[in-house]
């Protein structure tokens, strides 16, 4: 029989996105209409080891559904990695009689709550909350699209001086092990290629990219680089056309953190509250250990071990529509 739920416990984990605190805000306010109470939890897990848990009432959630980042901060904790460390967080969850929790964060805090809900059978809820849209079984993650938005206004600004230098730019954005910030980001600001890890092991993207890209008339070029830690990304790319084609003149752009601020866009903002008062029905409907994403505009239920199995696919299709508008 499921036990019946009377508080939830809220927090961030992971990388921080745009529209986490939407979430968090229609976490805590469906929570409360539906009478049950709300703890925030700070730091993510490791707020959940040191206990820095704390009431929650609507006015807690009062104007931040516009900020970016997340007021409950976020962390990266290893000794949630351990039995030891799970122990105290649980210890402490009971204290608080926390009840149920939901976790609002990328693959790895998801990773967290499943094993969690595993070793002490209580009801978990993941929101996927992440600007690498790596979670597999929804459209999009809360944060992605203010992401892109943010790539894209940058890549205008570096087509003029691209344009005006007659260069080749390597842009490079983030995305953990996913391609779709720069390939989205590539056929939005209207790059001439993109270089993603889903195609390392398939094809010389750069080789392909100055076979296809530099027949044409444009006097530059700009190529969205995915971030990778094994090749060293933007840079890897930049060195190698200086030393295989060094007729061009190439500079390198890393977009880093600024890709993971600001105001969070109307669609990250109207999905993260979608999403938001979908876990909390979702708990009250009787679910656990399920992420709560967005398929085809419907709300959906994916379970943890589907949603981080790490192998979204790419849309191969928008690799051709690439391909096919930037000649
Ligand atoms: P993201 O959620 O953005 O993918 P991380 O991969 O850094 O970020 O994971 C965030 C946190 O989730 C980690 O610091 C750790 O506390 C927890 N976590 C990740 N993987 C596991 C795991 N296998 N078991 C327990 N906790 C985990
Ligand atoms: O997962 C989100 C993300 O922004 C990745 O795109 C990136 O690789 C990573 O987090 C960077 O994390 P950190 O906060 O450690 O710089």
């Amino acid at each position: 029989m499921t036990r019946r739920i009377n508080c939830i416990g809220i927090l961030t984990s992971g990388g921080d996105a745009p529209g986490m605190n939407a979430a968090i805000r229609a976490i805590t306010r469906t929570a409360i209409y539906n009478g049950l109470k709300v703890k925030g939890i700070y730091r993510g897990y490791k707020g959940l080891i040191t206990n820095e848990i704390k009431d929650f009432k609507t006015e807690n959630v009062s104007n931040i559904v516009q900020q970016g980042g997340t007021i409950l901060r976020t962390a990266r904790c290893p000794e949630f990695k351990t039995e030891e460390g799970r122990a105290q967080a649980w210890k402490n969850m009971c204290e608080h009689g926390i009840d149920a929790l939901i976790v609002i964060g990328g693959d790895g805090s998801l990773s967290g709550a499943r094993v969690l809900a595993q070793e002490y059978d209580i009801p978990c809820i993941g929101l996927p909350g992440t600007i690498d849209n790596d979670l597999y079984g929804t459209d999009t993650t809360i944060g992605y699209d203010t992401a892109l938005n943010t790539i894209v206004e940058a890549v205008d600004k570096i087509r003029d001086t691209a344009n005006s230098h007659e260069r080749i730019f390597f842009v490079e954005v983030m995305g953990r092990d996913a391609g779709f910030l720069a390939l989205n980001s590539a056929i939005a600001s209207g790059a001439e290629a993109a270089i993603i890890p889903e195609h390392l092991t398939k094809e010389d993207q750069l080789a392909t990219f100055i076979q296809n890209g530099m027949r044409k008339s444009k006097n530059s070029s700009i190529v969205l680089v995915a971030e990778n830690k094994d090749l060293g990304g933007a840079m890897h790319y930049a060195e190698r056309v200086r030393n295989e084609f060094p007729q061009f003149d190439v500079r390198v752009s890393i977009l880093g953190h600024l890709q993971r601020g600001g105001r969070p866009t109307a669609h990250d903002r109207i999905i993260a509250s979608r999403m938001g008062a979908a876990s909390i029905e979702a708990l009250l409907d009787g679910q656990r250990n399920v992420m709560i994403g967005i398929r085809n505009d419907e709300i959906v239920y994916v379970p943890f071990n589907t949603a981080i199995k790490k192998d979204k696919p790419i849309d191969e299709q928008l690799v051709n529509v690439l391909h096919m508008l930037s000649i």
